[in-house]
Parts: C-alpha cells; sequence; structure tokens
C-alpha cells in the first residue's frame, strides 16, 4: 500500500507509476498556477462562510499546503475550508517532510501542520483536524473509485492531479469522472495539469465545460473547467456563520463541542446543572478502545475511524489525561483467537498496532502461571487510559459557565432561548439530551475489579495501573476477574 519512490533532484518519483509528484522546476510555482488559480481562488471563495475542495492525489500534500496558506490569507473571516483527498499510496511522514522541505518557511506554517497530523498507513477515511487553519481534511486511503463512492460531497471545486493518464488510467476514467460531476455544486470549478483527449470527453459527458489554457514550466497546456449541467441541489455552503451556541451539559461530549467550537472562534456558553463531570464523565478513569468489529463494513471502518481520531486528539489536546497507554482486550472464548487475528490482518486500524496473543502468551504477558482459562487476547497498543476530569478542564476552560437546569429549548426568530430554573442566555444552536444521568463511582476502582462489573466491556480491571514501572502501567479490558491483576 506504501508509496515506492525514487528521490531525484526536483523531488520524488514514483516507481509505481513511473511519473514524478510535482514539477521538477518549482513544485509549488506548478501548484498555484495549475490547481489554485485554475479553480479561480482565491476569488472563489469571496463571500463564502463554506467552502470545500476536493482532490484526486494527495501524493506528497504540496497541492493542499499551498491551498491552505492561501486559504489562511484570503479567507472571510469566520470561515470553514473543507478539504477531501484520495491517495492509494500514501508517503510516510518522513517521506513528505523530505518532499515538502524546500517549502516549511515560505507556506507559513502550513506544511508543519499537515506533517503533524500526516494520515496513518491505514484503509479509509482520515481526518485531519486542521483548526488553527480554519479547515478539516478528510483523506481516504485506498482507490479512487471506493473514495469517491463513500465521500457525500458536494465539491465547490476540483484538483485532478493523478499522475499522467497514459501511465495511470483508473485515475481518469469515465466512472471516476462522472463521479466528479455528481459530487460537484452546480458551477463547480475544476483544474488540470492534462488536456489528453479522453480526459476531456470525460468531463464533458460528466457535466462540465473545459478550456485549455497555457501550461506551466514545460507542458504546453493544461486544462480548468466549470460544471454547467445541474448536479447536486445547491449547497448550504452560502448560509451565515454561527457566532455563539449554548451547550446544555458539561460531559465530554460538551468539552469535545466547546474545543471544537472555540478553535473556530465561536463563543460557547455552557449550561451545567450541577458540575462539569455530574454525570457519566464523572468516572475517575476511562478507556479509550475501539469497538472490535470483524464484519470489516461501513461500521466497523467508523469504529476505527473514530478511534484513531480520539486518540490523536487526546495525545496533541489533553496530553496531561493520558493515564496509561495500550490496552489489553480479554477474549470470552477461545474462538474469539481466530476473530483477534482477522482483526490484526485487517488495513483498517494501523499496521502492527493490534496484537493478538494466545492462552499461553496472556498467562507469560501477565507474569502469571495460569491465567485460570483458556481465553486469547488482543494487545492494542494505540489505546489509552484517561482520567476524564483533566480533559473535562481543558477543553471547557474557554466556555462562559452558567450553573442551571435546563427545562425547555424554543426557537425564537433565527435563535434559540433556553429556559430553566433560572434565566439562561440565548444562543444560536443547542446540543440536548445529555445522555441519562449516570453516577460515577464514589471511591476510585480498587485493583483489579471495577464496581460496574456488570458493564461488560467498560472500563474494568484497572489494576495495572498501579505497578510502579510507568512502562507497565497498562490496562486490562474484559470481563471482570475474580482476583487482582497488578501486584
Ligand atoms: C461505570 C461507567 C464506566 C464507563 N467506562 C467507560 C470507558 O471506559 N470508556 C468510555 O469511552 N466510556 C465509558 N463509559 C461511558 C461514558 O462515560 C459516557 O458515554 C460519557 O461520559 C457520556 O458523556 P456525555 O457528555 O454524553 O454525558 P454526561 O457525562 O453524563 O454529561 C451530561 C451532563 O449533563 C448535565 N445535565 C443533564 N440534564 C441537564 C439539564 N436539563 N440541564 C443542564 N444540565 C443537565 C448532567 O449534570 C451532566 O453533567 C462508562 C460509563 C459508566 C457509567
Ligand atoms: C501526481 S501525484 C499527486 C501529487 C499531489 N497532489 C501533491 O501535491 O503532491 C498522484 C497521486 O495519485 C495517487 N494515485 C494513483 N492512482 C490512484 C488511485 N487509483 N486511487 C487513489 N490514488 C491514486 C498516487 O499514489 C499519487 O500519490
Amino acid at each position: 500500500m506504501s508509496a515506492d519512490l525514487e528521490w531525484t533532484e526536483g523531488g520524488p518519483r514514483s516507481l509505481r507509476y513511473g511519473d514524478i509528484y510535482f514539477s521538477r522546476s518549482d513544485g509549488l510555482a506548478e501548484s498555484r498556477a495549475v490547481f489554485l488559480e485554475g479553480c479561480g481562488l482565491p476569488h472563489g471563495w469571496s463571500g463564502r462562510a463554506r467552502f470545500t475542495v476536493a482532490e484526486l492525489g494527495f501524493g506528497t500534500g504540496l497541492n493542499i499546503a499551498a491551498l491552505l496558506e492561501l486559504w489562511r490569507r484570503t479567507r472571510e473571516p469566520g470561515a470553514h475550508l473543507s478539504i477531501f483527498s484520495v491517495e492509494a499510496h500514501p508517503l510516510s511522514r518522513d517521506q513528505a517532510a523530505r518532499a515538502l522541505g524546500a517549502w516549511r518557511g515560505v507556506l507559513g506554517d502550513a506544511v508543519d501542520a499537515l506533517l503533524t497530523l500526516w494520515p496513518e498507513v491505514r484503509t479509509g477515511f482520515q481526518r485531519l483536524d486542521l483548526l488553527a487553519h480554519a479547515a478539516t481534511l478528510d483523506v481516504y486511503i485506498g482507490d479512487v473509485g471506493e473514495a469517491l463512492a463513500r465521500w457525500g460531497g458536494p465539491a465547490d471545486a476540483w484538483f485532478l492531479d493523478g499522475f499522467s493518464p497514459a501511465l495511470n488510467p483508473q485515475m481518469w476514467t469515465g466512472e471516476v469522472l462522472a463521479a466528479v460531476g455528481r459530487l460537484s455544486t452546480p458551477g463547480a470549478r475544476l483544474a488540470t495539469f492534462t488536456v489528453a483527449g479522453p480526459v476531456r470527453r470525460g468531463l464533458v459527458a460528466a457535466g462540465f465545460e473545459v478550456e485549455k489554457r497555457p501550461g506551466f514550466g514545460a507542458k504546453r497546456e493544461r486544462l480548468e473547467g466549470r460544471l454547467v449541467a445541474q448536479a447536486r441541489s445547491p449547497s448550504s455552503s452560502r448560509r451565515t456563520a454561527v457566532g455563539s451556541v449554548a451547550i446544555v451539559g458539561g460531559g465530554i461530549a460538551a468539552a469535545a463541542l466547546v474545543r471544537a467550537f472555540s478553535r473556530q472562534g465561536v463563543a460557547c456558553t455552557l449550561i451545567e446543572a450541577e458540575a462539569p463531570g455530574a454525570g457519566a464523565s464523572g468516572n475517575p478513569s476511562a478507556l479509550v478502545t475501539p469497538r472490535l468489529d470483524a464484519g470489516f463494513g461501513p461500521a466497523a471502518d467508523l469504529h476505527a475511524q473514530a478511534f484513531a481520531f480520539a486518540v490523536g486528539l487526546y495525545r496533541r489536546d489533553a496530553p496531561q489525561a493520558i493515564i496509561a497507554e495500550g490496552v489489553l482486550q480479554l477474549g470470552v472464548a477461545a474462538r474469539d483467537e481466530a476473530r483477534f487475528a482477522k482483526l490484526a490482518a485487517w488495513t483498517g486500524f494501523a499496521e502492527g498496532r493490534l496484537n493478538p496473543m494466545g492462552p499461553a502468551d496472556l498467562a507469560d504477558w501477565l507474569a502469571e502461571d495460569d491465567t485460570g482459562d483458556n481465553r486469547p487476547a488482543l494487545w492494542i497498543a494505540d489505546a489509552l487510559v484517561v482520567e476524564p476530569a483533566l480533559v473535562l478542564r481543558a477543553w471547557l476552560a474557554s466556555a462562559d459557565h452558567v450553573t442551571g437546569t435546563v427545562v425547555e429549548v424554543e426557537p425564537q426568530g433565527e435563535r434559540w432561548a433556553c429556559r430553566g430554573r433560572r434565566s439562561l442566555p440565548r444562543g444560536r444552536l443547542r446540543r440536548l439530551r445529555p445522555s441519562a444521568r449516570c453516577r460515577p463511582a464514589s471511591d476510585p476502582w480498587p485493583g483489579g475489579v471495577h464496581p460496574g462489573a456488570g458493564l461488560r466491556g467498560e472500563g474494568c480491571g484497572l489494576g495495572r495501573l498501579r505497578h510502579p514501572d510507568p512502562g507497565r502501567r497498562r490496562a486490562v479490558r474484559g470481563e471482570p476477574r475474580a482476583r487482582r491483576l497488578g501486584p
């Protein structure tokens, strides 16, 4: 799946496709001339609160870094950029850093922001939260046809950058170009470096009007296009930006919302009946583990992607809340051994991060003579144990806090009014229905057995967290055990 590169003086070249990633003379100038200007940017997003750019061929990320830099300089205040890109053969972070090295300072911190969040080698969607750039990037790792079938669109602008059609026809088939048309807003723009006949004809069939323009560097011509056929219903991209929100309930869900809204410059008022963490999020510790789904359908993708996103978020934005890293998932029956092996081989999780263990390995790992049963286990290396109180403290800090119980929320013109047991402020949006009230355990969990023993899959058996050696502070998740797991 990974990119297979050779390095030339002008940058990387793909050995798999026999083509270069960007112009040898000046990749950034090419990106700007062919893709940004080719799509009429930044003029295209003037007056827009939301704008969506889609790209076929993420490669080194150079086009996207150039896009982010332009967006940061020229966007409307409060506007947000959504980016979608697809890549079948991802470069590693080190390869990308080498390819983009020349533009690190030139593009502000766009290159560093991309490299920090660089996609992992695992299939499916990966969201890169570029909130400092008022942007989110969804990269689909996998084949272009699959990606376009799964992405919802619509795009306001397209960068078609999938190597030369002669060397890589799969990136330019009629089906791919028809999907580009289907996933576009009316009037959407597109740009590409190629003027190959089949590409032009495919784009016209997909509803685009295309025009040849003078090419960059040694290339004589390039192509610009505009969707003339009515594809999708007009997007909601012209709606006005939200200025403030009221969020009801001060648990982990609210904290995540406050974090995301605040990064986008939206003021938050938090209305909490008691105190942050009064509900289920008041547990002294919580596991961040994936839901394991060996069906490998869309639901499995979603859980794997949400897990990776959550882990990245806690590591970057609340590292102080991480109590331990790595969780051992115990199986419930011997047949779980085959299931765990299947999950470990699946490309939806980052390679080598799930390690199955048979019963003997498990006993060895736990440094016990006998585990007392015949269960396999799965070591989830990226899983975390976090202290929710520290996450709440960090992420809720930017909100205005109001203590009160909301009893009713009703629309008032363009805004919403919250009614409660005391006078509460008004906001434009609200989050209702916090989860059913749950009291936290009154005392920290004793080593080995969690008081909520009936809740299989919740944070049970955290005895190893007390181990004096930090390297062995690990959590064990599964059916509660009748004895202590830790020393
Ligand atoms: C014993 C136990 C162990 C768990 N272990 C794990 C685990 O290891 N990993 C994991 O991921 N999940 C775990 N969970 C689940 C997890 O804790 C919850 O899914 C999560 O905390 C829910 O967060 P929330 O923000 O939606 O709700 P809550 O944290 O419950 O927050 C809701 C908030 O809303 C407030 N509120 C309610 N009604 C009103 C109102 N009308 N007006 C104003 N405020 C109001 C409440 O006071 C509360 O503070 C566990 C749950 C339990 C009970
Ligand atoms: C010219 S490069 C992209 C350059 C990139 N836009 C940049 O800024 O560096 C083309 C990319 O398309 C990817 N690609 C080729 N065929 C693909 C396919 N069928 N599905 C998805 N990606 C593909 C390649 O792996 C390569 O990274």
